[in-house]
Order: structure tokens, then C-alpha cells, then sequence
């Protein structure tokens, strides 16, 4: 049923938004608005705002917000008609009467979840009577005990027709039987049999916790299918529903995490061992809508996998699932268990402990896309980088989030970087005269807090917000590029995607990248006579037609003939290692000013800490 706008605003009208969230939030006052400690994120000083007059609630910290509907799905992870329904009540909002088709529909929908109630109960009763012992045995050989059929409402489906005609008995119509997906019609003028026999029934629930469907495993190892679900029906559609979903939520938003398995027996092997908040896709591979589901009670859902290789071409599937979905703060994490276990094997063999081990060390999406792409790949040669390079685009471009997309974009760029600089100079004797000099990394030791005098806090400071440093930077990089333009060729991307400043600058990478498109031969004198042609004379004299420093005693002349080959791959290298630090630069700065501005201000020990760690130089320019 679709609600009306102005049903909806009658709603939150009528909903005191502040009692609402103050249930679950401590709310102090300031003037017309109330403020708490965002429920969203941790946080120690209030940023999470109420008010009553905008019947919203939002974080400043994390961006969380919304209106009361909003609120519920997000604190009690209720679907919206759900949400309208609980708000409706408390507010003493009538909903709609129902048409006539609605009244029918709804009517026929009752009349099957009371058959398929009836039918999960015959299945539990059996598996506890005479002909349920196979059942009974199979599920002592699994591990599990009469309590743990119980919680699951495990049941066992005998000889063939044993439903139907118990249903039967009971005045449930035929057709009612099949429209419940329980008994499956025959060819031709063939009585409809039953669907399930011979099978452990796995009972699944809508969020509600109301049963809707099944998956019977077959006793005999050798049966094929092992598995079979109830098909689609009109309660049941296995792509829009997890197993053990309803008993999970709660669980999962208490706890801010809930886990992915692969299968039924494997979430009742992790509710058994304490994991409360598991789920599993429902015999398909996690769609779209599970996704959704997962989110909608945490923001990190932690997906288990075999560690073999189909395990991780599982968690490939449901990474670029997740790619066009991915929201600020919205993730996935992955955890790899041995090849060949399965979390309900696992806990057998090493119980709750070793599952938690591999669930606190579950990889972030993000490293298992790195990971997907070039674990035991070669990359030993410029067009196997550059494929790498495309690939990793390609993952990136499916990322619609804008912001999400860039930070991935600057990740992958960082690693490709790190991966390729450790192979790129040959360590060749000559290589100190002409070569890179190392980064210097150069830790300051951290002091205590009293320590510190005013004077290096005003030099921290000033050198979180150095924009001479960065002047420097782009110039080095643009004098490399002016002594080896082959590198705008073999670095394109890198080159377009540099935080330039200087507008001059800009223009002659926009030059260089443009001539390296057209495939223009990238040589120097040439290069120098087209940049005067385009107006950029000034540019060239002022950064000197020199070649940049570091070349040592060579300056002025080209290198010799037996360095150019280590000449060409140190400029490159340098120049990678100038681009990244340009990164460092200009992305580190607002950071490193706020935590210096809150180091001002609170002077504690952590913001002092924290403010340390950010200016501890990750790559320092060597100038
Ligand atoms: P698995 O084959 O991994 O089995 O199927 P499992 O969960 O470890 O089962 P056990 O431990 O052998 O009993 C994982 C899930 O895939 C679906 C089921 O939902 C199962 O729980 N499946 C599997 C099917 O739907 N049909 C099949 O034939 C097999
Ligand atoms: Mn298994």
C-alpha cells in the first residue's frame, strides 16, 4: 500500500520527534533545539541535533539524519510501511481502509501464512515422532541438540504426500496448498505432490518472524540437489529475504555488526556459538536487496568466505555488487576462513574462538578489491601495470558515490605507486650520484604535553598549513617533466589527476597531456619551441630552462650515455615519488590544521597525540 504526502506529514505532525529519540538518546536543551551524543558514531561531546519545529533529527559529526520514519529504520532497522504503521499507532493516526482488492489480497495472504504455520508444525512434530528418527540422527551427526531444533523450529519432512494429506485433514484447499509453494502440481491429470520429503526442513521467516517459506536438506550425502527451497510465491521471494533476518536484527543493531554465511546450517552453528547476528542469503547469491537489508541494521556487515579461491571469487561478486550501493560510512568487510571451512565446520572444529578470530580480522572491502586484482599476478611488464592500472579504474568507476569514488581513486593510486616505485630503480652502483635520494623519514619523537612550548606549537602549526612546501613541490614536478616529458606518456593519469595550483602549471600539463594524446614525439628542444608557441614562454624562463636540482655535477648537460638507461628511470621514479608527496601535501593539510586547531583549543593529551600522529610525515618531502 502506498501512503499518501499528507497522510505522512500528518504523521510526523503528530509525532513528538524529541520523545521519540530521547527514548533512546540523553537530549539536553539549548534554546529551541536538543543536543546528544550522536547515537550514530562514538563520540564524546555532543554533535547530534533534535528538533521538534523541523521534526528532524542530524549529526554534524557524521552526516546522520532524517525525519521519525528515518529514525526507526535506522535505530530499530524497521522497513518504512513498518515505520509508518508504529508511528501511526503511537500518534493516533488512522491509516486508510484497504480496497476491496487490498482487503482479498491481504485476506488470501493470511489464509496462506496460517497453512504454512501449520504445515512448519507438522514438520517439527514429526521430526520429534516415530518416523522422525533419521531426521534426529542426522542432526546429532551435525552437532546439534534438541534445544537447537527447537530455536530453529527444525523439522522433518517424511514420505511423499504426508503434508498434503495431513492439510487435507485439516479442510486446507488444494489449491491453497500450491499457492503456498508446499505441494507442487503434476503433469497432465496427476494429483500435485508434495514438494519437500524425505528432508530436514530449515524454516524461514519474514522480518517479522513470521514463517513464509523452507529449505529442506536432503538426509542422503549423495542426494542431489542437497538443497531445495520453497520457489516464489506470493509471501516468498528469496532474493529479498535473509534467513534467520527477524531474530538477527535486533541483535545486529545492538551489537552494530551483523555476519553474511553462506548457509542454514552455518547461521545456527553461529547463533549456537554466541553470534546472534547472523544471516544468510537464501540459496542464490547475495543480491541488491539482501545488501540493503544487511545496511539497514548495520554499517559494516562482515561477509564470511571459504579462503579457498571459489571463496574468493564469491566475495568478488558480492564486492562489485556493492559498488554502485557504497554511502559514506557504508561498507563491507570480509572474512576469509581456512580454505575448505565453512563457519558451521569451523566452530565445530575450534569453537566460538577461532570463528571470532577470523571475524576480527575481516579485510575492508577496499583491500580485498587491491587484492582481487593483482594477488598472484605478474606485473613484470609496463602493459600488465597498465593493465592493472585499468582494471582498477574500471572498479572505481562503478563506485557512484562521488566522494567515495575519489578516495578509492587516491587509495589504488597510492598503492600502484608504492608497488611500483620498490621495483622501479635498479640498484646499480651509479644510482647514488644520479639517483633518487631516499625519503627521508624522519620521526619526531613525542613528547608529554607539558613539554611542549608555545613556540613548537606555533612552528606544528605553521607547518600544518605549508603552502610553500607545495609552491615547491608542483615546481619540481613541473621542472622534471619539462627534463624527461616522456613521463606525461607513461604517467597520464597521474599527471591529470595532480592537485595543481598554479595555474601556469595547470596549463602545461593540459599541453603536455595533449601532445602525449596525439602521440607527438615527447622530446625536449621540440617540446620547449611548442610551449613558447602556446604563450607559456614566461612559465619556461621562470622555472629556469634548467634542469632540476639533484642531478649533481651533470647539470647542464644531458646524461651521459651509460646512465641514461638509470637517468630515465630514476626522473621517473623521482618524479612518482614528487606526485605523491604533492598528495600528501595538499590532502593532509585540512586534517592536520583541525587536529591542530582542536590541540589549540582543548590541549589534552589525546588531541596532542592525535595532532602528533598526523604530522608525522608519511612520505617527507626531501628538499
Ligand atoms: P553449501 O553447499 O555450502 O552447503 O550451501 P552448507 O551450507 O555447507 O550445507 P551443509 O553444511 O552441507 O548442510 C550453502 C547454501 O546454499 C544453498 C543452501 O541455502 C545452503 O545452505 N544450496 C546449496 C541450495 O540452495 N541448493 C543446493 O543444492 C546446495
Ligand atoms: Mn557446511
Amino acid at each position: 500500500m502506498r501512503f499518501s504526502p499528507n497522510l505522512l506529514d500528518e504523521i510526523l505532525r503528530r509525532t513528538d520527534l524529541v520523545q521519540l529519540v530521547g527514548r533512546r538518546v540523553k537530549l539536553i536543551r539549548k534554546g529551541r533545539v536538543m543536543w546528544g551524543c550522536c547515537p550514530f558514531h562514538k563520540e564524546k561531546s555532543p554533535s547530534f541535533k533534535v528538533e521538534n519545529e523541523r521534526r528532524t533529527y542530524h549529526c554534524f559529526g557524521c552526516g546522520a539524519g532524517g525525519d521519525a520514519f528515518k529514525w526507526l529504520s535506522e535505530t530499530e532497522g524497521l522497513t518504512f510501511p513498518e515505520a509508518v504503521e508504529r508511528l501511526a499507532g503511537e500518534a493516533g493516526v488512522e491509516l486508510p481502509k484497504w480496497t476491496p482488492e487490498d482487503e482479498a489480497r491481504e485476506e488470501r495472504k493470511k489464509s496462506l501464512y496460517e497453512i504454512i504455520e501449520a504445515a512448519c508444525a507438522f514438520f517439527e512434530e514429526q521430526l520429534r515422532g516415530r518416523s522422525g528418527e533419521d531426521g534426529r540422527n542426522y542432526l546429532k551427526s551435525r552437532g546439534l541438540d534438541d534445544a537447537a531444533a527447537k530455536q530453529f523450529r527444525l523439522g522433518y519432512a517424511p514420505s511423499h504426500d504426508a503434508l498434503k494429506e495431513h492439510l487435507t485433514k485439516k479442510n486446507i484447499a488444494l489449491d491453497d496448498m500450491v499457492a503456498a509453494g508446499l505441494v507442487r502440481p503434476q503433469d497432465g491429470e496427476r494429483s500435485p505432490r508434495d514438494f519437500f520429503f524425505n528432508r530436514l526442513m530449515f524454516p524461514i521467516t519474514d522480518p517479522r518472524g513470521r514463517v513464509i517459506a523452507f529449505g529442506g536438506r536432503a538426509l542422503d550425502p549423495d542426494a542431489k540437489p542437497k538443497y531445495i527451497n520453497t520457489g516464489e510465491t506470493a509471501l516468498f521471494s528469496k532474493g529479498r529475504l535473509l534467513y534467520n533476518f527477524a531474530t538477527a536484527r535486533p541483535a545486529a543493531i545492538k551489537s552494530g555488526t551483523i555476519i553474511l554465511a553462506e548457509g542454514y546450517m552455518d547461521v545456527i552453528a553461529l547463533v549456537r556459538a554466541g553470534f546472534d547476528h547472523a544471516v544468510a542469503p537464501l540459496g542464490t547469491a547475495l543480491t541488491e536487496e539482501q545488501l540493503h537489508l544487511l545496511w539497514r541494521t548495520a554499517a559494516e556487515p562482515i561477509l564470511a568466505f571459504d579462503g579457498d579461491e571459489a571463496g574468493l571469487r564469491a566475495a568478488q561478486r558480492a564486492a562489485r555488487l556493492a559498488l554502485p550501493h557504497l554511502k559514506p560510512g557504508y561498507s563491507l568487510r570480509f572474512a576469509f576462513l581456512p580454505p575448505g571451512d565453512d563457519p558451521d565446520s569451523l566452530i565445530r572444529g575450534g569453537g566460538p574462538a577461532a570463528m571470532k578470530t577470523f571475524l576480527d580480522a575481516a579485510e575492508p572491502l577496499a583491500k580485498v578489491l587491491w587484492r582481487v586484482e593483482t594477488e598472484g599476478k605478474d606485473f613484470s611488464t609496463p602493459e600488465r601495470r597498465a593493465g592493472l592500472e585499468r582494471a582498477l579504474a574500471e572498479v572505481v568507476s562503478a563506485i557512484s558515490d562521488p566522494k567515495i569514488a575519489d578516495y578509492y581513486r587516491r587509495d589504488f593510486d597510492q598503492q600502484v605507486f608504492e608497488r611500483f616505485k620498490r621495483r622501479a630503480p635498479p640498484a646499480r652502483p651509479e644510482r647514488r650520484e644520479y639517483g633518487t635520494r631516499e625519503p627521508r623519514r624522519v620521526p619526531f619523537p613525542i613528547r608529554p604535553l607539558e613539554t611542549v612550548s608555545p613556540a613548537v606549537k606555533n612552528s606544528l602549526l605553521a607547518r600544518a598549513g605549508n603552502s610553500g612546501a607545495r609552491r615547491r613541490k608542483e615546481t619540481e614536478l613541473a621542472e622534471l617533466l619539462l627534463e624527461w616529458p616522456q613521463i606525461a606518456v607513461a604517467h597520464g593519469e597521474e599527471l591529470a589527476a595532480l592537485p595543481l595550483s598554479d595555474r601556469s602549471l595547470d596549463r602545461l600539463r593540459h599541453e603536455l597531456l595533449n601532445l602525449a594524446a596525439s602521440g607527438s614525439r615527447l622530446e625536449k628542444p621540440a617540446l620547449e619551441n611548442h610551449l613558447i608557441r602556446a604563450g607559456l614562454g614566461e612559465l619556461l624562463d621562470r622555472l629556469g630552462r634548467r634542469p632540476p636540482e639533484g642531478r649533481g655535477e651533470n647539470a647542464g648537460g644531458g646524461p651521459t650515455e651509460a646512465v641514461r638507461g638509470s637517468a630515465e628511470v630514476d626522473m621517473e621514479a623521482r618524479w612518482l615519488l614528487a606526485a605523491a608527496q604533492l598528495h600528501e601535501l595538499v590532502e593532509a593539510v585540512p586534517e592536520r590544521r583541525r587536529a591542530m586547531e582542536r590541540f589549540n583549543s582543548e590541549a589534552s593529551e589525546e588531541s596532542w597525540r592525535e595532532a602528533h600522529r598526523l604530522l608525522q610525515p608519511r612520505v617527507l618531502p626531501n628538499e
